[in-house]
């Protein structure tokens, strides 16, 4: 029987994934090309500096490396004056009862997520407190699919990654967690995460039953 749940953060339980392609769509428009909603979808689960390095490629756009640092910041500042202004509303159908189930059950919860915002996300929506650990892009160096984020996570909590259940709506997540030696819940459309061992399409679907049967 599993013992803790690691939850990525865009996508699983906020839908902060409309406010990244937002703010990287301003950042393509400003350099001359624009890239669609399906694009977008390859961003899910990776780093703000890979996704620049994606979207320039995207565009036929070559830049150095201070450059991409300066315009990876302009994304963030656009990023930042979205997320600082998002309500407990925004939390994903299920998300925050979930996450109080399995902490009245007793299992330990983790945040597990690539993004160097995300205290600032948990905060805005007041999720912060049911989380017993905080592991995100300023704690980990490796992206996703690396189980990095993943392993700390479980280690932050002193459980064994065969007794963790990581829950992801990205494709390189639920390959961390798979590669962690962990239990992956994926968040979506089954065709589309394979590898998970269930898919649900959203938190609202989960019951204590289908994860202690994982
Ligand atoms: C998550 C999102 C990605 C995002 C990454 C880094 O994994 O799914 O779209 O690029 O976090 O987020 P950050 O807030 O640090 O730019
Ligand atoms: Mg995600």
């Amino acid at each position: 029987k599993p013992k803790a749940c690691i939850f990525d953060l865009d996508g699983v339980i906020v839908d902060t994934a409309v406010y990244h392609y937002k703010a990287w769509r301003r950042l393509a428009n400003q350099l001359g090309f624009d890239f669609t909603e399906t694009q977008n979808e390859e961003l899910k689960g990776i780093s703000r500096i890979e996704s620049l390095k994606i979207i320039l490629n995207w565009g036929g756009v070559s830049k150095s490396d201070a450059e991409m640092q300066e315009l990876a910041t302009l994304k963030n500042e656009w990023y930042v004056e979205m997320i600082t202004k998002m309500t407990p509303r925004e939390i994903l159908p299920g998300a925050k009862e979930f996450l109080e189930l399995v902490k009245a059950n007793h299992y330990l919860t983790a945040l597990g997520s690539a993004s160097k915002n995300s205290e600032t996300i948990l905060r805005q929506v007041g999720i912060t407190h049911l989380f017993d650990a905080l592991v995100d892009g300023n704690k980990v160096s490796k992206s996703k699919p690396d189980p990095e984020v993943f392993l700390v996570g479980a280690q932050e909590l002193n459980v064994p990654p065969n007794q963790c259940v990581v829950f992801e709506d990205a494709i390189a997540g639920i390959q961390a967690a798979k590669s962690g030696g962990m239990k992956a819940v994926g968040i979506g459309k089954a065709e589309v995460l394979k590898g998970a061992d269930l898919v649900v399409a959203g938190l609202l679907e989960m019951t204590l039953a289908k994860l202690e049967n994982l």
